[in-house]
């Protein structure tokens, strides 16, 4: 049994939830291992719809754990929130917290990172990047500046009040100076950590060591990424990007485990491309096809699952596509929403760039290049609508859908493990198994 890392290889909202719900079936441990609740991650089951921001999505499956570990950036009052209406729509009963264990090493968000991300956000001089404003980036600053609070920190009250008094001293000269906000009340501030701290307490664990048993004896992990490739703080559209390792890489450094954890990388996309939020999209058809793109988004439900956003819609782009198998090291495709585009008169894909006269393969460093790029493509013909639920196996699948999915395989060199036609469970064809199989392309 090999452990499987599941990362978006896109700009985010790939599927991930639904894939990791499913594999999690596989799996005796679940792990978030960077982000924050920026993350929006839709699972159907039977049904019914639950959306996670923070708690794995391994949650529905009754005798899984599930763990925060030290990469994550974390919103105890989120996670309280997620807990609550996870037991009172019955997804967990009694001790949640033999289900949930956090890291005592993750970085925490406190409210004064939600207000600087707001104020940046709309007081900023250098533009919007739209972020969702969750305090995402000023945690992670936090972090690597080393003034962050950590959860273990929530726990020890004898020291915690010196750790905020130092995490605050700068924000307040910050806010009241340039975004004319209010300082943070440092006594009020210190009460509630208390008080969080103290219900956060059985929740706590030194995941990294829950880890290595789970290694030690053999128990298949799943790793959750959260985003998307292209919104890497170091591979990604700077500065149109998150603040953490959303790459593969992002597991080893984000959960203490080695390389040698890891079996197969998982890399999650939609027939078709989505971001929402700022940046530059190279293939996007807002303004070049408005009538298809609205199509797509209605199909699609193609809304923000953390922000409500309009998620902005364009065609599949193998070059960004080749360049997320290339930095993850990505074994597998999972491909995700192709019944969106069922039907559809003609489908293009992207296969190079024109920048300055010349033809590129791969994702020029600059926005601003990024920006001004013109996709090359080539034109496919759709395939039609058909009951996939008489699919079976690969070779029932329309001949234009299997077509599609071998110009992906042969422009990666990556086997497509899983295809994905409709949100629930059920709606999925799984073409090897990466626990146990190296795939093979088709
Ligand atoms: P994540 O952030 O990568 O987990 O993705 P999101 O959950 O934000 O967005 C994916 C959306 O597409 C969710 O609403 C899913 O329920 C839905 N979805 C997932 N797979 C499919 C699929 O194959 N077809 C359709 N129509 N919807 C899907
Ligand atoms: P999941 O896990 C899509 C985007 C934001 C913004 C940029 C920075 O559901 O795929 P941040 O709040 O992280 O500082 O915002 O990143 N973004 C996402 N886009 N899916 C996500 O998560 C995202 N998380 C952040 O829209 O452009
Ligand atoms: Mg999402």
């Amino acid at each position: 049994m090999k452990n499987v890392v599941i990362v978006g290889a896109q700009w985010g909202d790939e599927g991930k939830g639904k894939v990791v719900d499913l594999y999690s079936a596989k799996a005796e441990y679940i792990v978030r291992y960077q982000g924050g609740n920026n993350a929006g991650h839709t699972l159907v089951v039977n049904g019914k719809k639950t959306v996670l921001h923070l708690i794995p999505s391994g949650i529905l499956h009754a005798d899984k754990v599930c763990l925060i570990a030290n990469g994550v950036v974390f919103d105890p009052e989120v996670f309280f929130k997620e807990i609550d209406s996870l037991l009172s729509s019955g997804a967990i009963t009694n001790a949640p917290y033999e289900r949930v264990r956090v890291s005592d090493r993750a970085h925490v968000i406190l409210p004064y990172h939600c207000a600087l991300d707001a104020a940046r956000e709309t007081k900023a001089a250098g533009g919007k990047l739209g972020t969702t404003v969750r305090g995402i980036g000023p945690a992670y600053e936090d972090k690597v500046s080393r003034r962050g609070i950590r959860v273990g920190d929530l726990l020890d009250p004898k020291t915690l009040k010196e750790k905020l008094r130092h995490a605050i001293e700068e924000k307040n000269v910050l806010m009241a100076g340039l975004y004319g906000g209010s300082p943070v009340d440092l006594e009020s501030l210190f009460e509630s950590c208390v008080k969080l701290g103290e219900k956060l307490r059985p929740y706590v664990a030194d995941v990294k060591s829950v880890l290595m048993t789970a290694l030690a004896h053999k128990r298949a992990i799943l790793f959750e990424g959260a985003q998307g490739t292209l919104l890497d703080i170091d591979h990604g559209t700077y500065p149109f990007v998150t603040s953490s390792n959303t790459i593969a890489g992002g597991a080893l450094t984000g959960s203490g485990v080695g390389e040698g954890a890891i079996g197969s990388v998982v890399g999650i996309m939609k027939a078709y491309l989505t971001r929402v939020g700022s940046g530059p999209f190279p293939t996007e058809i807002e303004e070049t096809e408005p009538e298809l793109a609205e199509k797509i988004r209605t199909i699609g439900a193609e809304f923000g699952a953390t922000t409500g956003r309009k998620r902005r819609i364009g065609w599949l782009d193998l070059v960004a596509l080749k360049y997320a198998v290339e930095v993850n090291g990505l074994t597998g495709l999972a491909l995700m929403k192709a019944d969106v585009l069922n039907g559809l008169e003609f489908l293009r894909i992207c296969t190079s760039y024109s920048l300055g006269g010349n033809t590129i393969y791969d994702l020029p460093s600059r926005a601003e290049d990024l920006a001004r790029i013109e996709p090359n493509y080539e034109i496919y013909p759709c395939w039609p609508d058909y009951d996939a639920k008489k699919v079976e196996e690969f070779g029932d699948l329309p001949e234009e859908l299997r077509g599609y999915i071998r110009k992906i395989e042969d422009f990666t060199g990556v086997p497509v493990v899983l295809l994905s036609v409709g949100p629930g469970r059920e709606e999925t064809l799984e073409l090897s198994d990466p626990f146990t199989e190296v795939g093979k392309v088709h």
